[in-house]
């Protein structure tokens, strides 16, 4: 993509700027700071209290892969396998992921290297714990079958993206989970929380992260 512009946030953390959405791929009040709450600390631990030998994860909006690198650095420390499947319709360009600096040690760079860079469309072996199979495809229009335990809603917002948020896209999701599965998002937006309800959602609504009152974790009713 050419329109895009790396931007500072106030965790010292970069994010993506896209003037034509006039949207940023991050929280500004900080991007790391962000995904650790909403994903980690509110979905990805959550569902691993479950107990499951290997927890299957989807993530809509693979973006920077910030999300991924958390969470693979996550499944090495805590010794827990995952399948973790990313969509993107805009892979990011490597002259742009290269300048994220969102790791430091050798180790953790060789990380999101391999993150960013492996093939798409198939399933990649990142490390012991960590399997990936990115998509480059719209989200709108694909068929998604394997089903999985958690999904990271990483959309852009309403006010950028509405259909992302309406019901055939949220249905999608919904029929992508297993039954209990967990679906999470930044957003707490009424009419989005309307829409998992009447889908059979059970909805709980939490602290978010810095500069946001509220964040939305749904559980998939049996
Ligand atoms: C809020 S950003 C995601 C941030 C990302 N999780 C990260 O950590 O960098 C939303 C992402 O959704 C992608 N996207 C927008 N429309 C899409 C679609 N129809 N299908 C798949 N991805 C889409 C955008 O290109 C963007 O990367």
């Amino acid at each position: 993509m050419k329109d895009i512009e790396i931007r500072l946030t106030s965790d010292g953390s970069k994010t993506l700027y896209l003037p034509s959405l006039d949207e940023t791929y991050h929280s500004n009040h900080g991007a790391i700071q962000e995904a650790k709450h909403v994903f980690i600390e509110h979905g990805l631990k959550h569902v691993h209290e479950f107990g499951m030998e290997k927890i299957r994860i989807f993530e809509m909006g693979f973006g920077t892969g910030l999300n991924a690198l958390l969470t693979a650095q996550w499944a090495m420390e805590n010794q827990q396998h995952m399948e973790y499947i990313g969509i993107e319709l805009h892979p990011v360009d490597k002259e742009i992921w290269q300048q994220m600096d969102y790791v430091q040690s050798s180790e953790d760079v060789a990380l999101y290297e391999r993150i960013m860079s492996c093939e798409w469309e198939s399933t990649q072996e990142i490390n012991a714990f960590f399997k990936l199979k990115k998509i480059a495809q719209d989200v709108t229009q694909v068929a998604l079958s394997d089903r999985v335990d958690l999904i990271y809603f990483d959309a852009f917002g309403p006010r950028a993206q509405i259909e992302m948020w309406d019901l055939p896209v949220l249905q999608k999701m919904h029929e992508l989970l297993n039954d209990g599965g967990i679906f999470v998002t930044y957003c707490a937006q009424g009419q989005m929380k309307r829409h998992l309800k009447s889908l059979g959602f059970e909805i709980t609504s939490l602290p978010g992260p810095p500069g946001k009152r509220e964040m939305t974790r749904a559980k998939k009713l049996m």
